[in-house]
């Protein structure tokens, strides 16, 4: 049976959310800023995440992403499913990923958004899994690091089981 080993409940990813929306809220308050979330995984944070952002103007869109490679880890080639429809141009974007782990899916989606020429481009994930990193690559927020282990709810899935968890977990296998 598969083991669910709590990480964060109810209270402190609230509260984790809250101060990474502050400081997003300070960086660009003034500003226009465009929210890219990556799916399916960072729906549900991004969905917290917004309503506790005072920005000015926001504009949520969102890409689909396929990583191809072996279940459990990405080969790095991601191919765009579902691409943005907004006009980024110029404009200030936060992509919203919900774990990033060894880096290249964020690396790679951030170059292919930078093609777009917008005037900055920034990360923000939900968990900072540091383990794997396998190319140089932060996150510019974040909400909770951890150090390895496979992480589920709050959107997160395992072949698409747990997202619809409230808290997040370890799973054990
Ligand atoms: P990366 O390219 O290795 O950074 O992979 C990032 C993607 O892999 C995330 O968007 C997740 O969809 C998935 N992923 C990586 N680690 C986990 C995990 O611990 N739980 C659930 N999904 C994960
Ligand atoms: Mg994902």
């Amino acid at each position: 049976m598969p083991e669910l080993i709590p990480i964060l409940d109810k209270d402190a990813i609230a509260q984790k959310v809250a101060v990474v929306a502050k400081k997003i809220s300070l960086d660009y308050g003034e500003g226009e800023l465009i929210l890219v979330g990556v799916l399916k995984g960072a729906f549900v944070f991004l969905a917290d995440l917004i309503r506790q952002l005072t920005v000015d103007k926001l504009i949520i869109d969102f890409v689909r992403i396929s990583s191809y490679g072996v279940e459990s880890e990405t080969s790095g080639k991601i191919r765009i499913l579902k691409d943005i429809e907004t006009e980024i141009a110029g404009k200030d974007v936060l992509i919203v990923e919900d774990i990033l782990d060894t880096g290249l899916t964020v690396a790679h989606l951030r170059n292919e958004l930078k093609l777009k020429r917008p005037r900055s481009i920034k990360i923000c994930t939900m968990i900072d899994k540091i383990e794997r990193r396998r190319i140089n690559i932060e996150s510019d927020y974040c909400c909770h690091r951890v150090k390895g282990g496979f992480i589920v709810g709050y959107g997160l899935d395992y072949a698409e089981a747990y997202r619809n968890l409230p808290e997040i977990f370890e799973l054990k296998m």
